[in-house]
């Protein structure tokens, strides 16, 4: 299931860290995503069964600093601190995507390596932390490789962290981008592709320009079931044909009303999308159940206050039991009011995070 730019940058591949460039440094502020139209569901090496599409969120990012070194060379020697201590769980994640992407950049096995990472939000929050950190750290070792080339970081680079990051954890491939990415192959969207994340281009409706994302934490604990595991249970769901096609469906109909300003089908859509995703959990074989009671509290009054309202106010979700509520700019107001009188007597010890959409990763200079 490689494509054309796998043989690209293999071909590409930088073997070694010149002698005379000495320690090497990138530090990438990147941003998780929230899906509006989910990937669920993949074939191997990472390529989704269906397209999806996110918004970049702007608070919510990964702070990584890379140093590399040219090290004793055989594989990668590296040190790995989360919020300055050891994480075994997040460094072992990263010392099998180090290998995972190897292939790629060779130099790296002979190399040192020192990574400092932190998170500007709480841990299962309902937030990817593998799509802003893997994303952050993809995005660290381009341009360590743009370094030792002493090239350009235009839409090439771009394009190539956003493949490295798919193969670290398929959703970060989007947070590479601002504003409304998509990702996997769409006909009738040219530069769509399964191998990287694309950014929607062109004008979009006005009510769609600056979104909020406020993430209301009805639980924080763990996942019971990863989402590779979620992925895997896809191959042999009996709706899974089905809901490929859905999906494909939806993103037509989303991305019409992004730029149409076609804000009831915004809603429609995005509703339906995370609900469905959370009937694909329970209609897998084993089916699980991630919703909480005081998740279906607050959807339904979501749903009432936005019918009494008539405001535009849509709800989303993960693989998880938190809720993500979707608004513009103008709403502001009236949508904090409900969260505050309404809502967070739902949510474990009043905790929510206040987000909005982002323009994308920023690389910092030392
Ligand atoms: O990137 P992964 O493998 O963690 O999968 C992400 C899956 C969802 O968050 C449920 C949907 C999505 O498109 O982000």
């Amino acid at each position: 299931m490689n494509g054309e730019f796998h043989k690209q940058y293999l071909k590409e591949a930088v073997p070694e860290i010149p002698a005379d460039l000495g320690i090497l440094r990138s530090t990438w502020m990147s941003p998780s995503n929230i899906a509006l139209v989910k990937y669920w569901g993949k074939l191997p090496v990472q390529i989704p069964a269906n397209p999806s599409l996110s918004f970049t969120l702007q608070h919510s990012f990964t702070e990584m600093n890379l140093t590399i070194s040219p090290g004793a060379g055989n594989g990668p020697d590296m040190d790995y601190y989360f919020q300055g201590d050891h994480h075994e769980a997040f460094e072992s994640r990263i010392r099998e995507y180090l290998q995972i992407i190897s292939p790629y950049f060779p130099f790296l096995a002979g190399s040192k390596i020192r990574i400092t990472s932190r998170n500007t939000f709480p841990h299962s929050s309902g937030i990817a932390s593998s799509a802003s950190s893997l994303s952050a750290l993809a995005l660290g070792i381009c341009s360590i490789e743009q370094q030792i080339l002493n090239g350009p970081q235009d839409n090439i680079f771009y394009q190539k962290a956003s493949f490295m990051a798919r193969l670290g954890s398929g959703s970060a491939a989007r947070s590479v981008y601002g504003g409304f990415v998509t990702w996997g192959k769409q006909e009738g969207m040219d530069l769509t592709s399964d191998e990287h994340a694309t950014a929607l281009a062109g004008k979009i409706g006005p009510a769609f320009e600056s979104l909020y994302d406020a993430i209301l934490i009805i639980s924080p604990e763990n996942k019971t079931i990863s989402s590779s595991q979620g992925h895997a249970l896809m191959d042999d769901h009996p709706y899974a044909r089905a809901r490929y096609r859905q999906a494909r469906e939806n993103l037509e109909k989303l991305t019409r009303a992004i730029y149409g300003n076609d804000i009831k089908t915004f809603i429609r859509i995005t509703e339906d999308e995370a609900l469905g995703l959370h009937g694909l959990m329970m209609s897998s074989d084993p089916g699980y159940l991630l919703l909480k009671p005081n998740t279906l509290h607050v959807l339904s009054l979501i749903q009432q206050f936005r019918n009494e309202k008539s405001i535009f106010l849509a709800f989303t979700m993960d693989a998880g039991p938190n809720v993500h509520l979707i608004y513009p700019e103008y709403e502001r107001e009236n949508v904090h009011t409900f969260i505050r009188v309404e809502l967070l007597k739902y949510c474990h010890q009043a905790q929510w995070i206040d987000d909005r959409m982002g323009e994308g990763p920023v690389e910092l200079q030392d």
